[in-house]
């Protein structure tokens, strides 16, 4: 049944409508543009989209600010659109997933609206009020240096309302009842128009009790959880809840349940934040402890592993100190930080431009436990353009080609214009340009993408960590129904020579490297010796000939 569960071993590709593809000149990305690139996704080999708000929205957050949950932006197309995409995707077998921004609402939510307007509107009681100022208004705010406060006076509803975010967005209610039914109607809602699961928004706070008597770390509902994922289940079998909740490990349990009953997924933030850690400083042994960490899980629960998503590189989760060594290497300039814990760049120039690097860190992330998730223009290396606010720099549109807009849009003006000149603009870093070169970045990530379809022990299987007897190589070894893989990283920019056992035995003393083909046997100690070059990696199966006739890697 397990190899039935499709998000173990998936890969997910994230990306924003507005900003990939225009498709009627109008330079805005829309449902259509999207689905004329459909056939470049499944080129790629990724097997399920992510995409990020695309409801009516004022847009003051990139769509997390929605004000109709049920709609398409008509900037971007039609329900008639999305539904013709969701459809071409699965023609495709590619499967949909769609942000579900149910914190809070924009104000401008006709909920909102209506709730301001009088203390006895149906849904006053959806949002959280207080006459008064609550002593607890100067804290707990997500983006500081740029909120000020969590509860803000309306002056037509005479109550101060909490937003955890902007105050833009005020948080719903969702102790109550009537909102619990409606997330679940709006989950039904998509499901029925051809999405197969959630990335589900701020989850913690989600699930937060929230009132003008609440400061520190609220007391949670996990309930909510549960309802929401029997809901699913019972609506579509296969449909999934990935959480968006930057949690500590002692809390996954409670987030995924402990009977499997609660989140599909999560986001592995812990592991993401040490990963930048080892990637600036060499040092593998805060990742190894992040993996161990958050190495429990249900067995049908699974990891989502990302390097840069759309939101700042969030490093609250190291300490002082290894916050600043990731400052230092990949975001010294103030201008580049965020909200006193991120960097707001995007990766690629967060290592430089470095190809090594580059390579070393999707193929950490494609080795790690859990699903990856890769963010649309990574694939090719796009920069950012830190002369835009906030997150902002790192939301530009995809790069195509080497036209005029990067082939983004015909529009000669977008509003959103895609970085131009210097080593990241679309001049140098195109999709079309890569495509044709068998060395360039994204012909790499299509092979290490078929590589990782070629390895489901990774998503289905438990990992040791081997000790490879050398400072900065990270050697983890996969088991999965008698089968294994060992992934092997150097941390570090010097080559270094490791030498290790697979820890198994007969059969489990041959190595079969799988991007050469190369196979290797153990000496007389049991042990490999392996030259890896600065920032190199190596992925084996381990086995001997009996082993490649039942799972060939070609
Ligand atoms: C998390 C999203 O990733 C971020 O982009 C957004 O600003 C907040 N939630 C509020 O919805």
């Amino acid at each position: 049944m397990i190899e039935d569960l499709w998000y173990k071993n998936a890969v997910i590709y994230c990306l924003s409508v507005d900003s990939f593809m225009d498709s009627n000149g109008d330079g805005v990305g829309d449902f259509e543009g999207l689905e004329r690139r459909l056939d470049y996704l499944q080129g790629l080999g990724v097997t399920a989209i992510w995409l990020m708000p695309f409801q009516p929205s004022p847009g003051r957050d990139n769509g997390y600010d929605v004000s109709d949950h049920y709609g398409v932006d008509p900037r971007y197309g039609t329900l008639g659109d999305f539904v013709a995409f969701t459809h071409a995707a699965k023609q495709r077998g590619l499967k949909v997933l769609i942000d579900l921004v149910v914190n809070h609402t924009s104000d401008q939510h006709p909920w909102f609206r209506s709730a301001r307007s009088s203390p006895d509107s149906p849904y006053r009681d959806w949002y959280v009020w207080s006459k008064t100022k609550p002593p607890h208004a100067h804290e707990g705010m997500v983006f500081p240096g740029v909120q000020t406060t969590t509860w803000t006076y309306d002056r037509e509803a005479k109550a101060y309302y909490f937003h955890r975010f902007y105050e833009f967005q005020p948080d719903l209610n969702t102790a109550n009842p009537m909102v619990q039914a409606e997330i679940l109607k709006i989950m039904g809602f998509w499901i029925q128009l051809g999405v197969s699961g959630f990335r589900m928004d701020a989850v913690p706070f989600v699930i937060a009790r929230k009132g003008p008597d609440v400061s520190g770390e609220p007391e949670e509902q996990f309930g909510l959880l549960r309802l929401f994922r029997e809901f699913l289940q019972w609506r579509q079998g296969d449909a999934i809840i990935l959480a968006e909740a930057n949690v500590l490990p002692k809390q996954d349990l409670d987030y995924f349940g402990d009977d499997a009953d609660r989140m599909h997924m999560m986001f592995n933030f812990q592991v993401n934040q040490h990963l930048f850690y080892a990637l600036a400083s060499g040092d593998d042994r805060p990742l190894v402890k992040a993996l161990k960490k958050t190495r429990c899980r249900p067995a049908s629960a699974q990891w989502a592993l990302f390097l840069r998503n759309h939101d700042e590189l969030d490093l609250g989760r190291l300490t002082e100190a290894q916050r600043q060594t990731v400052f230092s290497a990949f975001g010294p300039d103030p201008g580049m930080q965020l909200y006193d814990r991120g960097i707001r760049r995007r990766l690629a120039p967060m290592l430089g431009g470095d190809r090594r690097r580059l390579e070393l860190a999707y193929s950490l992330m494609f080795t790690l436990p859990g699903t990856p998730v890769l963010r649309y223009g990574d694939e090719i290396g796009m920069g950012d353009d830190l002369a835009l606010p906030e997150r902002e720099c790192a939301r530009t549109p995809m790069q195509w080609s080497d036209e005029p807009q990067g082939g983004f849009t015909r529009h000669p003006t977008p509003a959103n214009l895609p970085i131009s000149g210097g080593p990241y603009g679309y001049e140098h870093v195109n999709a079309a340009e890569q495509r044709h070169d068998p060395q360039s970045l994204l012909n790499w990530i299509e092979r290490i993408i078929r590589m990782r379809k070629e390895v489901p022990e990774i998503g289905w299987g438990d990992f040791s960590v081997l000790d490879a007897g050398a400072p900065g190589v990270l050697a983890i070894r996969y088991d999965w129904r008698n089968n294994a893989v060992l992934c092997l990283h150097n941390l570090k920019a010097e080559p270094q020579e490791v030498a290790f056992a697979t820890g198994l035995d007969g059969d489990g003393r041959h190595l079969i490297d799988l991007l050469t083909g190369e196979r290797s046997l153990a000496d007389g100690n049991d042990r490999h010796t392996v030259l890896l070059e600065g920032y190199g990696y190596r992925w084996y199966r381990v086995g001997g000939l009996d082993y490649l006739l039942k799972r060939s890697p070609i």
